[in-house]
């Protein structure tokens, strides 16, 4: 291991806990002799060959920052065949033996064109969505989901003094885990996610439901991939005759000082991907399953739709009766 050479980048949207990841795959790189560089703006910086190295105090005072100090970007460029062999040629001047991608599945999607090109790439999952696959969890999620539980009990407040509906919207354009899981832990009356259809009249029965209990108030919480929230705010008050108001809880969302949940997960996420590297593992994504950190392909972690947990949208559903 002695003298090799990882990089490490962040893509795509940022997420609370991706400066943890980089500060760990620093150190445990230059733990283990080798060298560390910082790619700046994800695969876009790569295209610029903007590299930085980064040695044990550059990544001091980071592990508590939100956002990622190598910053990140959605590379349009890199998408290509000629931008991943260009990429690739980059890395190979550049000597890099191992490059560690913190991202989601558009992030990986690269990475994996990259190891077939002779770039030993590791994945790593940041991102509040939580769709990927090989994973029980991502970095940024527990974070964002904190956030977003926050917000509600503010929200709750205003809503129970004054009696009214709110319709609370998330993020999650495919993916309705956030929504569902914001839903549950903050006991909203209604949850509408991407994956499952939804009439207004469904809606309109649940928060009929609470208000039959003597409820003060109603939460919907929508994720912005199932219904856009100001019009379903003006279908559900012309239809049910209640005093909604709205809330789009938009970026928020994905700022913020990581839950100490997400330094860990990071950490240990950020060590393990550098263990694979220098184990000559290549094509992988590291994941959490059953607490423990592990690592499978990376085309198995963006491949399929990650499915929504039904039993956990079942049990949202029999708490809000
Ligand atoms: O991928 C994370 C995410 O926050 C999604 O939930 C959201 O749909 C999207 O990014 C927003 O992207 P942008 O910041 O580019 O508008």
């Amino acid at each position: 291991m002695a003298g090799k050479r990882f990089a490490v980048l962040t893509s795509g949207g940022d997420a609370p806990g991706m400066n943890a990841a980089v500060r760990s795959v620093v150190r445990s790189t230059i733990a283990a002799g080798g060298e560390a560089f910082g790619i700046e703006s994800g695969y876009e910086g790569l295209l610029e060959d903007a590299f930085r190295p980064l040695g044990l105090g550059d990544v001091g005072g980071i592990l508590d920052r939100g956002g990622t100090i190598l910053g990140t970007s959605r590379s349009e460029r890199f998408k290509s065949a000629e931008g991943v062999a260009a990429a690739s040629e980059i890395l190979k001047a550049r000597g890099i033996d191992g490059l560690v991608v913190i991202g989601g599945d558009g992030t990986y999607r690269g990475a994996e064109e990259l190891s077939h090109s002779g770039i030993p790439t590791v994945g790593i999952p940041g991102t509040i969505d939580n769709d990927v696959n090989g994973t029980d969890t991502s970095i940024g999620f527990d974070t964002a989901l904190n956030t977003i539980c926050d917000a509600a009990a503010k929200v709750r407040d205003t809503a129970s003094s004054h009696e009214r509906t709110f319709v609370m919207e998330v993020m999650g354009r495919d993916c309705g885990i956030l929504a569902l899981y914001s839903g549950l832990a903050c006991g909203a009356d209604c949850i509408l996610v991407p994956e499952v259809p939804w009439t207004l009249a469904d809606v309109c029965a649940s928060v009929a439901q609470g208000v039959a209990r003597g409820k003060k108030h109603s939460m919907i919480v929508v994720a912005e991939g199932a219904a856009h929230a100001f019009g379903l705010a003006t279908d559900l008050s012309e239809a049910c005759g209640h005093n909604v108001r709205t809330v789009v809880l938009g970026h928020i969302q994905r700022g913020g000082s990581p839950s100490g949940f997400d330094r860990i997960l990071a950490s240990r996420m950020g060590a393990h991907a550098v263990r694979a590297l220098i184990e000559g593992q290549s094509g992988v994504a590291v994941g959490l399953k059953n607490a423990e950190t592990v690592t499978a392909p990376l085309a198995d972690a963006y491949a399929h739709a990650h499915t929504l947990r039904r039993d956990i949208y079942e049990l949202a559903k029999v708490l809000a009766l």
